[in-house]
């Protein structure tokens, strides 16, 4: 790459509110697989080596400033007059990379690549050229601008598809809202922008056949991938993108030899990583910075967020979040692990239990029907059914210590602050208000009273008598 590359910088339009969304959000911010369009475009962006952004904001520019916390440049474009207007508020971030080149690209196409950003920057290097078009060929190009070439590779102009004459229409070539500029060419453009078309816009695409008049180079860069192009204009397209996004990271998971026999409601976003040999079975959704080993079973029905786990272990239809799970660990099926419970090797947990803000000791086995809240429990512990760490007084949380191989009978109530020791017992049914040392059995029992005939008695004119 030469040396102009050295002052590229980008600017990515994110002003459009997309009416046919119906949404609070600006569009940018609509989230394709768990990340809003906008991130995947500056991730492109960096990863294509251009961290010199500046942002166009418009319709929710609260939301946008806040979502980019001050990390990149922004402008705001007050009224929404079309993609030339957007660009036109970057002007003195333009005017600042003059002799440079500019990148310019939509917040709500996704799937741009950084190989076709540079492929894109080195053909319009080399060519010369003052405004480089990215493109694709669609076999249903309607509702994108249609590109008509000039002679050699060049463009003579864009026209939207309102605009669009018959003949036109029929044009498969389209434009993907990515383009590169020569700075000085975009600014002399931009000034020559009029809103004279069907929207009564000002149309950035405009800005070709004006640089063509005015005697620069336009390029048309081709793309082979046409997602690339793939824009959300309404929720029916952002749900095609979703399922595009979805199906290249099934894809990427197959390839590193992760099984699936089912895809139905798998959806795994891009930041998940998968060890070879797992089985995700369907209704699996797996979000954030998920970490699964080796040879698991994950599924079906379980929702797993910022959580590591181990190798060999199953996960049936649970739901775990900001937590960490070990290797040849059982859970399932119905259970939920909240935030910052750490399961140990070996564990094995049942239907129907909670886990929350706890440690469970290795091998310890929590069947079913149980309450496990800020608590510190030992290797080796039993759990009967039933039972629940009583945490919270309404006011204050307090936390439950159980000391290793602990056996708790079913229905087993724990008061905290309270400490079981190391192998001791509790009794079915018993409330326990005082720590249990090592050994012990702790055991709450009224007599058990029997009383003879009772129904007889007392229900004497009904039909048991
Ligand atoms: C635009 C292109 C079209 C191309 C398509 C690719 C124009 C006139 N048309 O059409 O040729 O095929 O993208 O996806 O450029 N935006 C603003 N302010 C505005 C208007 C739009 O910031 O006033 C932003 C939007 O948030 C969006 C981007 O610009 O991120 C594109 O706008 P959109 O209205 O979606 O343009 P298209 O009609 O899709
Ligand atoms: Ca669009």
């Amino acid at each position: 790459m030469n040396d102009s590359s050295a002052c590229s910088c980008g600017v990515i339009l994110a002003g459009g509110q997309g009416k046919r969304m119906k949404s609070k959000l600006p569009k940018p911010m609509l989230k394709v697989l768990g990340e809003p369009m906008l991130d995947w475009v500056i991730s492109v962006c960096n990863n294509a080596g251009i961290s010199d952004l500046a942002v166009i904001t418009g319709f929710g520019r609260e939301i946008v400033e806040e979502h980019l916390g001050g990390k990149y440049r922004t402008f705001f474009q007050s009224e929404r007059l079309g993609t030339g207007h957007a660009v036109m508020q970057a002007v003195p971030f333009i005017e600042e990379h003059r002799g440079g080149n500019v990148l310019v690209l939509c917040g709500d196409a996704p799937f741009i690549t950084p190989d076709v950003i540079n492929g894109a920057l080195d053909a319009h290097i080399t060519g010369g050229a003052s405004v480089t078009v990215v493109t694709a060929e669609l076999p249903c190009p309607t509702g994108y601008g249609r590109i008509i070439r000039g002679e050699g590779n060049s463009i003579d102009k864009i026209v939207e598809q309102r605009d669009c004459t018959e003949e036109e229409a029929r044009i498969n070539e389209v434009n993907s809202g990515v383009y590169w500029f020569r700075a000085d060419a975009l600014l002399s453009a931009l000034s020559g922008l009029r809103p004279n078309n069907a929207q009564g816009e000002y149309y950035l695409t405009d800005a070709v056949s004006l640089i063509m008049k005015s005697g620069g180079k336009s390029l048309a860069f081709m793309a082979e991938d046409k997602n690339i192009v793939l824009g959300a204009n309404s929720r029916a397209d952002l749900l095609a993108l979703n399922n595009v996004a979805r199906a290249a990271e099934i894809d990427r998971h197959l390839e590193n030899g992760v099984e699936f026999v089912c895809t139905d409601g798998v959806i795994i976003e891009r930041s998940v990583k998968i060890g070879n040999g797992t089985l995700i079975l369907p209704g699996t959704i797996l979000r954030g910075n998920t970490v699964i080993g080796e040879n698991c079973t994950i599924g079906p029905n379980t929702l797993i967020e910022n959580t590591t786990v181990g190798n060999d272990t199953h996960l049936n239809c649970i739901q775990a979040y900001e937590s960490k799970i070990g290797s040849n660990v059982k859970i399932g099926p119905y259970c939920q692990l909240r935030p910052n419970s750490e399961i140990k090797d070996g564990v094995k947990i049942g239907d129907f239990v909670e886990i929350k803000n706890s440690v469970i000791g290795e091998k310890t086995a929590v069947s079913h029907l149980t309450y496990v809240g800020d608590s510190d429990v030992g290797e080796q512990v039993n759990f009967g059914c039933g039972c629940v760490t009583s945490n919270y007084d309404g006011v204050n949380k307090y936390r439950t210590v159980i000391g290793d191989k602990a056996f708790l009978g079913c229905n087993t109530n724990l008061i905290a602050p309270v400490k079981i020791g190391n192998c001791a017992y509790t009794a079915a049914g018993t409330t326990v208000t005082r720590d249990v040392p090592d050994n012990a059995l702790a055991i709450e029992r009224t007599p058990l009273a029997i009383k003879e005939n009772y129904t007889t008695v007392k229900f004497r004119d009904k039909k048991w008598k």
